[in-house]
């Protein structure tokens, strides 16, 4: 089977995903969330990946790159020299990633891909034939963003998901809630 690209995202009421090259808020819960579903990997041989912008890698804290326990993949078209980490590779397309996913080495590796950001990113994912899921988690509030997430396509379908709690979420008096989508486009 080819590759599948799982897209993982906190948006806030006015649609917003950054600011300043952070998030706009602080949700540990939400954060731990992300960090579950991200490494979780049904064959324990297996680890998933983490696919993302060159300013999201960037806004991860130095103590915590490449994020634990998953293959990092950054796309970015500068020379950043990534040969230092052992788990973060850096593709200068979208394309190149999934070729090296595509790859037997990856394919023998890899369990999912998890798209993380940021805008861009996100876009292209969508808009592509390797699109399969959404995890989108709403924000019940509006924050003041710099950043923000993309239209969705029209193709989706919510889902329940084992992994994804369905009650509402509370964290410093912010409500949010977890969702997942499916495209149901023919392409995949
Ligand atoms: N709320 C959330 O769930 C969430 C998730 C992720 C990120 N964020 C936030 O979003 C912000 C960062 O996102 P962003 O949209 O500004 O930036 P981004 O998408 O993380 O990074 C953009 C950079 O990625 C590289 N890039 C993107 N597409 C590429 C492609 N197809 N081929 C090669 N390189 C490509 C380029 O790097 P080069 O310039 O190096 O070539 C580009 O400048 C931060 O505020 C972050 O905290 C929020």
């Amino acid at each position: 089977m080819g590759v599948k690209l799982n897209l993982i995202v906190a948006v806030s009421e006015n649609m917003g995903i950054g600011k300043n090259g952070d998030l706009p808020w602080r949700l540990r819960n939400e954060m731990a969330h992300f960090s579950r579903l991200t490494t979780k990997t049904n064959d324990p041989s297996k680890k998933n990946v983490v696919l993302m912008g060159r300013l999201t890698w960037d806004s991860i804290p130095a103590k915590f790159k490449p994020l634990p326990n998953r293959i990092n993949f950054v796309l970015t078209k500068s020379n950043l020299d990534f040969s230092s980490y052992e788990n973060a590779h850096k593709f200068d397309s979208l394309q190149s990633a999934i070729d090296a996913l595509e790859s037997d080495k990856y394919k023998a590796l890899v369990e999912n891909v998890w798209v993380i950001g940021g805008a861009s990113v996100y876009k292209e994912a969508l808009l592509s034939k390797y699109f399969y899921r959404l995890y989108l988690t709403k924000v019940q509030k509006s924050f003041d963003c710099d950043t923000f997430f993309p239209s969705l396509p029209e193709n989706l379908k919510e889902i329940s998901e084992a992994n994804v709690p369905t009650e509402q979420q509370e964290e410093k008096g912010i409500t949010y809630s977890y969702h997942v989508y499916e495209n149901i486009s023919e392409a995949v």
